[in-house]
């Protein structure tokens, strides 16, 4: 595996790679990498020849009261867990390289943000927005692989592929949970261990939710009441926000029927969470 802490250098490795005709599989994270992220590692080793992870901790896409100084880092062990899942490029730019002036332009996502993380992190989508395209442009890749844990962001990838036409496959992957059905999340360090005790009622709220969908109930509102109840009544968390939307548009709904996403947020003394279902109702 070689990392590679410039852009120009990573360009010129993949072009050498390229003209061997290669196909490319893309892998942007931002650290402390876990089962979720590898998982998105192994399915790209699967279907290409070549393996390029990112890491990198996009400021611009962190609000001014979030948790950027924060955010957890381990480069040395995040090495060592790309080199067993055998990376073969390893992209770790520092800030002044992936934005070495102020930006003069920046991404600004039209649709399925003002919903969801996009309300309560204003500016955050366009962020991600804007540092994909940076990447995508950088690395050109056959496909790319994002988490279905983060489902809105894949909702907006998916819009910014199709909008700005790049010639990119987008893969999205299901979320890799904990045994106790916690989804995997850089995050997940910063909970008091009895918030850790407590977080898996997240996961189990949303399966109480889609038995209840099985048994017939189709009122969102039912729906989503169950589930703050659920979370209100067993962890010490501040829910942000419980919703029911169509699936990739982010509609609101007023019977749940056909693709939805039921997704919650939830606040933490150090950590938010965030966890969902998508869902196909016949
Ligand atoms: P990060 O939070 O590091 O996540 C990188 C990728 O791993 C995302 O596509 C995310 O959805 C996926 N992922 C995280 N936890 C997962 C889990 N439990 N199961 C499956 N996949 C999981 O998302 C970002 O970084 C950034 O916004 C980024 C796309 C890199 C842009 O800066």
């Amino acid at each position: 595996m070689k990392i590679i802490k410039t852009i120009r250098e990573l360009r010129t490795e993949l072009a050498l790679q390229k003209e061997a005709g290669k196909t490319v599989g893309f892998v942007p994270t931002m650290g402390y990498l876990h089962e979720g992220h590898l998982t998105l590692i192994k399915n790209a080793r699967q279907e290409n020849d070549l393996v390029v992870l990112s890491i990198f901790v996009n400021p611009i896409q962190f609000g001014p009261k979030e948790d950027l100084a924060a955010y957890p880092r381990d480069f040395e062990r995040d090495c060592a867990l790309a080199e067993c899942e055998q990376v073969d490029l390893l992209f770790y730019p520092s800030v002044k390289e992936m934005y070495p002036n102020p930006l003069t332009v920046k991404a600004a996502v039209q649709q399925r943000t003002d919903v969801l993380c996009g309300k309560s992190r204003p500016g955050h989508f366009d962020g991600v927005a804007t540092v994909i395209t940076k990447l995508f442009n950088i690395v050109m890749p056959t496909r790319a692989y994002f988490g279905k844990k983060d489902a809105q962001q894949v909702a907006v990838i998916e819009g910014l592929i199709a909008d700005f036409n790049f010639p990119i496959e987008l893969v999205a992957v299901d979320t890799v949970r904990e045994t106790d059905g916690l989804a995997k999340s850089s995050r997940n360090v910063n909970l008091l261990p009895l918030e850790r005790e407590q977080a898996p009622i997240l996961y189990k709220s949303l399966l109480a939710a889609n038995a209840a969908i099985n048994r017939g109930e189709n009122n969102p509102i039912e729906i989503t009441n169950t589930i703050k109840d659920m979370i209100s009544k067993d962890t010490s968390g501040e829910i942000d926000y419980v919703e029911i939307y169509s699936y990739p548009q982010l509609q609101p709904v007023e019977t749940v029927a056909g693709r939805v996403i039921i997704a919650l947020a939830v606040k933490f003394t150090k950590a938010r969470l965030i966890d969902n279902l998508i869902i196909d109702i016949d």
